[in-house]
């Protein structure tokens, strides 16, 4: 009795000592499914269930991806009328070379339905169809990635665009599935106050990086109507992850080099201070930056021709030179 008692806790401590470093999924070394390869981008599709519509995403394997070895997840949701492609183009995770946990990763960029005007949406928007459960969505990707492939489950992260950035903060904000995602990153996001109805019950501290433009024309650095709802100004969003995670005090203000930036456009706000579990908030403020992702160079889709919001170009890249290293800080 004792003796098995001993064993018992013997292996529960190994298996916790085991997962500090990473969380194996249960497709870790498991042959690749034929239509998978290195560096490509395959399609998968969900079928109708329970009530739910058939639903689309891409899956990114990274060049030098091994399954049996656990790689990181990174989810990317499109804006308000984006699609997978766009946004796979526009936020670039699929790029050579990014690592998270030393390991190369699965960029994962899913389809929102469309809404009440036709055109694709997350939930929690005055135009999303609220038919449509996409945190359920989300909990099957995962369930379906980590029986595919070596995932390292305790670092899966989410980042997205405007409406896409949004249904981040939902995802944060909803315990069943934040518990999942290590870290979250919102860009350009739309964050209205009936996602939540106003609340956002979180249970854990959070890790948030967010950047938005001054010049934001669609979604308004500070809120107010849009499509017949309301939008938390930026810095409240960012002041309420502070106060939930526990962070004390005024963020830190930094500035990228003026090599990089010469005229100091970029302001990044830290709170790290006191906040539980080593969590922080940070927060990118781009003057004169618009309805875009930033990024040095413009996504292919613009033909080398600057018009506007995604089409612009910033001093800096969000995606490889800041949420990757943002994301590999934290893991569950
Ligand atoms: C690729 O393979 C997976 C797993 O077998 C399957 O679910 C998916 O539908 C396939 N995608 C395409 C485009 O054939
Ligand atoms: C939505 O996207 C489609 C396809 O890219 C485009 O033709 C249409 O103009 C967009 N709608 C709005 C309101 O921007
Ligand atoms: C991006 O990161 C690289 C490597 O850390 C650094 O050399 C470069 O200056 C950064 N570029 C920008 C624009 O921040």
């Amino acid at each position: 009795m004792k003796r098995s008692f001993l064993l018992y806790w013997t292996s529960v401590l190994v298996l916790a000592v085991l997962s500090i470093e990473s969380a194996p999924s249960s497709g870790c070394g498991k042959a690749l499914p034929r239509n998978f390869s290195n560096g490509q981008t395959t399609s998968m599709e969900i079928p109708a269930t329970n009530g739910q519509p058939v639903r689309h995403y891409k899956v990114h394997l990274s060049a030098n991806f091994q399954n049996d070895r656990p790689h990181a997840i990174v989810f990317s949701f499109h804006g308000h009328n984006g699609t997978m492609a766009k946004q796979e183009d526009l936020s670039q995770f699929s790029e050579k070379g990014l690592l998270i946990g030393n390991a190369g990763i699965i960029a994962v960029y899913p389809q929102g339905k469309l809404g009440t005007d036709g055109e694709p949406a997350w939930q929690g928007a005055p135009y999303s169809d609220r038919r449509v459960d996409d945190i359920l969505f989300v909990k099957t990707m995962i369930s379906t990635l980590e029986g595919m492939f070596c995932v390292d489950s305790s670092r899966i992260y989410a980042a997205g665009k405007s409406n896409g950035g949004g249904f981040v903060n939902l995802l944060a904000c909803t315990p069943s599935i934040a518990s999942k995602i290590a870290a979250f990153a919102t860009v350009s996001a739309a964050f209205y106050t009936t996602t939540f109805n106003g609340n956002c019950p979180t249970n854990r501290a959070i890790p948030i990086l967010d950047f938005h433009g001054t010049a934001d024309k669609v979604a308004r650095y500070s809120g107010g109507p849009s499509h017949g709802g309301t939008l938390v100004a930026v810095e409240t969003f960012r002041q309420g992850w502070a106060s939930r995670n526990g962070c004390q005090g005024k963020p830190a203000i930094s500035h990228l080099s003026r090599a990089n930036d010469p005229q100091q456009l970029v302001e990044i706000r830290t709170w790290s201070k006191n906040c539980r579990a080593g969590s922080t908030v940070i927060g990118y403020k781009i003057k004169k930056g618009q309805h875009g992702w930033p990024r040095i160079t413009l996504p292919a889709r613009c033909n080398g021709i600057t018009r506007k919001n995604d089409c612009t170009r910033s001093v800096f890249d969000a995606t490889a030179n800041v949420t990757i290293p943002f994301f590999n800080k934290y893991s569950l």
